[in-house]
């Protein structure tokens, strides 16, 4: 496909933490400052609910951009405990993390993921879905899981809320460990062709060649490079190393792909 070219995209996804907003305040620092200098690199910062508006008021690059890590199936009214799509939009931020497997942990079906996502596109927020097998086999039965993730999360969506979805592939695995566990970048550049090809697939070459595939799961400044290099992905979500230092690096190594 010729046209435009895709940026870079990395999301940070701090969880739930940290526990005060003046660590939080903190990490957003760090962010600000790997992000001076990106040339091809977007950041999506997701902190938890409480933290978005006042870090959405610092000052920040054009190049950050802030998304909730979860936003509610239901668009208004007597949901206590609840966040709405359009909360999130009037902050304003522009992303949501869909489908995490901690939230899928929770109970979130892919039913449940994707009308979170219709509630996502009716706000005009850009969601980032996660998806990815709990472990591996020889047989390749985790490639069916995702395969079967994605179809049951976007099948029936309008092609025009397709156009330019981000995909988070993440093996549950490989969350939340140091970069010695994580995936190896062959198997991580196997994987995502595998994800474009049944996107090809199911909703044709404009949509896959237009979407992002990121990957997720114990990405550390160690292995950050390497996975650029060799695994064929948009970019990051990282968990745990986007309250670090580190951070910063992943971000030059990510925006080295041009
Ligand atoms: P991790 O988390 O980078 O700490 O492995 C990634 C994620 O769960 O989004």
């Amino acid at each position: 496909m010729g046209g435009m070219k895709k940026r870079n995209l990395v999301v940070a996804n701090w969880k739930m933490n940290p526990n005060t907003f003046l660590d939080a305040k903190k990490a957003f620092d760090g962010v600000r400052l790997g992000a001076k200098g990106l040339k091809n690199t977007d950041i999506v910062v997701c902190p938890p609910f409480p933290y978005i508006y006042p870090l959405v008021k610092l000052n920040s690059p054009k190049n950050i951009f802030f998304g909730a890590q979860n936003i509610s199936i239901e668009p208004k009214g007597a949901f206590t405990g609840e966040v709405s799509s359009e909360m999130i939009k009037t902050l304003p931020a522009k992303y949501v993390i869909l489908g995490h497997s901690e939230r899928r942990k929770m109970g979130e079906t892919n039913e449940i993921v994707k009308a979170k996502l219709q509630r996502a596109f009716g706000a005009d927020l850009v969601p980032i879905l996660c998806v990815g097998e709990n472990e591996r086999d020889k047989e390749g039965n985790h490639l069916g899981f995702i395969k079967n993730q994605i179809k049951e999360c976007l099948i029936g969506l309008s092609k025009k809320d397709l156009v330019g979805i981000n995909i988070a592939y993440e093996p549950i695995w490989a969350i939340g460990k140091s970069y010695l566990e994580a995936m190896s970048p062959t198997d991580i550049h196997e994987t995502v062709l595998f994800i474009k090809k049944v996107l090809i697939e199911q909703f044709g070459s404009d949509i896959a060649g237009g979407s992002k595939i990121l990957y997720g799961g114990s990405v550390e400044a160690e292995n950050a490079s390497e996975i650029v290099r060799i695994g064929n992905v948009d970019g990051f979500l990282v968990g745990h190393a986007s309250l670090t230092s580190q951070f910063s690096d992943i971000l030059k190594a990510v925006d080295l792909k041009r």
